[in-house]
């Protein structure tokens, strides 16, 4: 069942119910102010940091689940009824509800007793605030008189001390009002310099900033009693719980529309500029700022600028094929999602609160994967970030805090796969952009700027502390944990609540990792290429050498018949085998391995494949490992503290399933992979709504698998590694177009149906149009490539470099 329609034209997502199975949102704002958007105006808004610059409330996990958000109510005069245009909280019933999703703004429209408001809100390129458009028009025969109360909950700033500290914070709030501007101070007597403030473009008829006042000690936000009684009561908040509402009230002939601005910005002001006046802030920033949106002709503006950034972003690469889904993922959705992640990480989503975690290593080096040939600038600063909490030996803090750019104390390091990501996301920028000067930059170790190196020996650290951390196989040791956080082989942990990663009770030099060797042999190559564009000869051959001996080491100690082992645990028994009577078959090691090219000569990689096919296929994607486990194991870890089926424990982790579509690419498996990447590709779900549950424009993190009562349920969507990982699948591995040191490879591997498509790639400043013909209904294989014209040797196109437009024909076969 479908809840909406993807408007291909327009970039946006319609939904015509506000009854969606779970609330579909939007993310706001691209650079250093963010929004959070449902489908019935849900949501928050924050400041750089999700935790410690929160401007507006959200309460997670609440009853009904998205209450709490930019609230519009709308108040008939003549019979006193009143509603909200996205439905809730008043979840009176409309004439007519859309919203619609686009990129970097949502606009959401409600219809009731003749009148039709429009709630349309963003946030400008370059400004701190959110703006909200709305738009009252009256669609009936009569005059009517209508009031419009605005409602948003200011949050003490720092989100987990607001949900946490009543004591203090119910005694702190504090507010000013002048003329139509609310502005929220709390704190600002003390150690902050910022506030927040509320206006809108016009004279208003009262307000109310005390939230008691304004809904009632009583009442839900379904029914405020300020609204129920049609007037504002000009509350001025003093502790308790500072809020922003306006009172408009306008009279609307038939036919007649009326907009206004309301704008809920962010000041920041140096110390000796904060206050006007004795106790009286400086208002003139916000003031500044509420002027650059007096006019819908303003709006018009900034929307149509947010609309040409994006666009220019997304038109590195474009897509034109018979199928529409496939057309609508690659040219808007999946880049879109990567861009989100690449701001987010993993901090602030329906499912993760904001207050969580910090940027992870790994996380952010693949996420890197599906933005860097959007935003390269910024992909570079990115890497050097995270280059900078890497220690000396190589080995690298997990996670690191945004804010301060350090690394994490309580999580530390000993993930053994996270020095190798660095690897791969240094890799794709220098393959992105040819920039090998970033090589050269001096980088910390720990954040210590007195103790640095230079990132290309950063990344030598990341390769040899593999060779250095071997173990009785002469596989990788795993340390803490490898991709999969949740495969603790170290950790027996008893105490509940015990963190599986960090708790490590046993330091075992044992336990080892399959998929790191398979990774190793991954991204190596990589590496070696890298020594040898820097003249570094036989660093690279002694690279190669390395990477050659774990090939072999795989081969010999990692593969258990039919597939590839998983690991050694701490008492060197095997993971991942036919032998253990659960957890005889993960993905993981599978997808890496085969990716690596570990077994293709031998056969194996094949095999391996074929098991994958068997034993872990289901409709709606491939899970984890087979069969689950059923009960919880000290030696396992957090893996099977999962109900079968779920998450880590059997869950369809939507993240490396691309491997798997990857490793189907390299042995010229076209058909496969595509049927992998159609069976989790969220426009391909559209229909099956109702089971998926989650937005259909956007990956989540994990579909319930077979074992799963919920089989076929999504959860955790938006920030994932799995907006990177099957961007780069579809993009590079299947549609063949990938960015190489020397140039632009092409290299496709498709469903043999498929007669061609045609690609627009922005590459190095070029711009090429790539058309692909399949004549002879092949799944692999370029027979010829032309070049303006001109026939090119194999298939990798040198870069043109004169920033013109050039045709390129590529005929497989
Ligand atoms: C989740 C993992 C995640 C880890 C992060 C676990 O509870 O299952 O997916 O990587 O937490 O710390
Ligand atoms: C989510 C984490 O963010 C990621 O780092 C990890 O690889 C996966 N879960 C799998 O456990």
């Amino acid at each position: 069942m479908k809840f909406g329609a993807f408007d291909d034209q327009r970039k946006e997502y319609v939904i015509n119910t506000p009854q969606t199975p779970y609330p579909w949102i939007n993310y706001l704002g691209n650079e250093q102010f963010f929004g959070l958007i449902s489908n019935t105006a849900g949501g928050y808004t924050f400041y750089r940091d999700a935790r410690l610059r929160r401007l507006t409330r959200y309460r997670y996990n609440n009853i009904p689940l998205d209450t709490g958000g930019r609230y519009y109510y709308l108040r008939d005069h003549d019979n006193g009824d009143f509603w909200t245009p996205g439905w809730m909280p008043v979840k009176r019933e409309l004439d007519f509800y859309e919203c619609r999703h686009g990129l970097g703004y949502t606009s959401i429209t409600g219809e009731r007793g003749g009148i039709s408001v429009t709630q349309l809100a963003f946030i400008p390129l370059g400004y701190n605030g959110e703006v909200h458009r709305l738009t009252v028009k009256n669609t009936s025969n009569e005059t009517k008189k209508v009031s419009l109360f605005s409602f948003a909950e200011f949050c003490l700033w720092n989100a987990q001390d607001d949900m946490t500290n009543f004591q203090r914070n119910l005694s702190t709030g504090e507010v000013e009002v002048l003329d139509s501007v609310i502005y929220h101070k709390t704190e600002y007597r003390e150690r902050r310099n910022h506030y927040a403030f509320y206006s809108v473009n016009r004279d208003i008829d009262g307000f109310d900033t005390d939230r008691e006042s304004f809904v009632g000690l009583y009442n839900g936000l379904h029914e405020p009693q300020v609204v129920v009684a049609g007037r504002a009561s000009n509350s001025v908040a003093s502790g308790w719980s500072p809020i922003g509402s306006h009172e408009v009230t306008m009279k609307l002939a038939p036919g007649e529309e009326q907009s206004m601005i309301f704008v809920l910005g962010y000041v920041e002001l140096p110390e000796e500029e904060k206050w006007e006046a004795p106790s009286v802030i400086n208002k003139k920033p916000a003031l500044e700022m509420i002027d650059k949106f007096a006019t819908d002709a303003d709006v018009d503006r900034a929307l149509a600028e947010l609309a040409t950034y994006w666009d220019g972003l997304l038109s590195k690469y474009q897509i034109q094929s018979g199928d529409d889904k496939l057309n609508r993922m690659v040219n808007i959705w999946n880049p879109y999602q990567c861009m989100v992640t690449f701001n987010m990480s993993r901090s602030a989503s329906y499912f993760e609160s904001g207050i969580g975690r910090g940027m992870g290593f790994r996380d952010s080096n693949q996420d890197l994967l599906g933005f860097v040939h959007q935003i390269p600038e910024r992909a570079r600063e990115r890497i050097l970030d995270i280059a900078a909490t890497q220690f000396e030996d190589g080995s690298a803090y997990h996670q690191y805090q945004p804010l301060t750019k350090k690394g994490n104390n309580e999580v530390g390091s000993g993930f053994n796969d996270d020095p190798l990501w660095l690897v791969s996301g240094t890799a794709a920028y220098i393959k992105e952009t040819g920039d090998l000067s970033i090589l050269d930059e001096q980088v910390p170790f720990d954040s210590n700027p007195d103790n640095t190196a230079t990132l290309f020996e950063h990344l030598r650290r990341s390769f040899y502390h593999v060779v250095h951390n071997l173990g009785p196989h002469g596989l990788p040791l795993i340390g803490r944990a490898d991709w999969n956080d949740c495969l603790n082989l170290n950790c027996f942990s008893k105490e509940p609540g015990e963190s599986f990663q960090t708790t490590a009770n046993i330091e075992g030099r044992v336990a080892e990792s399959v998929f790191i060797a398979g990774l190793f042999v991954f991204v190596g190559p990589d590496f070696a290429e890298i020594c040898r564009m820097r003249g570094l000869d036989a660093d690279a051959t002694d690279a190669l050498d390395w990477i050659e001996k774990m090939r072999k080491t795989t081969l010999e100690h990692g593969f258990d018949g039919d597939w590839f082992l998983r690991a050694y645990d701490h008492y060197g028994e095997k993971i991942g085998s036919k032998e253990n009577a659960e957890g005889q078959i993960f993905i993981e090691p599978q997808g890496m391995c085969v990716m690596a090219g570990i077994g293709v000569e031998e056969g194996l990689a094949a095999k391996a494949l074929t098991s994958v096919e068997e034993r872990l296929d289901t409709k709606y994607g491939i899970v984890l490992q087979q069969p689950p486990y059923s009960k919880y194991y000290l030696n396992l870890g957090e893996i099977s503290s999962y109900p079968p089926g779920y998450k880590e424990n059997a869950g369809i982790f939507c993240h490396n399933n691309p491997w798997i579509m990857i490793a189907e690419t390299v042995l010229g498996h076209g058909d496969r992979a595509f049927e992998v990447y159609s069976k989790i590709a969220p426009a391909y779900l559209e229909e099956i709504s109702e089971v998926h549950r989650m937005e259909p424009y956007v990956y989540s993190q994990m579909i319930a698998g077979k074992d799963a009562v919920r089989h076929g349920e999504a959860k955790n969507s938006w920030l994932t590694g799995t907006a990177a990982w099957n961007y780069v699948a579809i993009t590079q591995a299947i549609l063949g177009i990938q960015a190489d040191f020397r140039g632009l490879k092409v290299d496709p591997c498709i469903p043999s149906a498929w007669d061609g498509y045609e690609i627009t790639r922005v590459f190095r400043g070029d711009t090429y149009v790539i058309r692909v013909s399949n004549p002879n209904h092949v799944e692999k294989g370029v027979a010829r490539i032309t070049v303006d014209g001109q026939p090119i040797q194999g298939n990798v196109i040198a870069p043109v470099g004169d920033g013109g437009v050039h045709q390129v024909e590529v005929v497989l076969g």
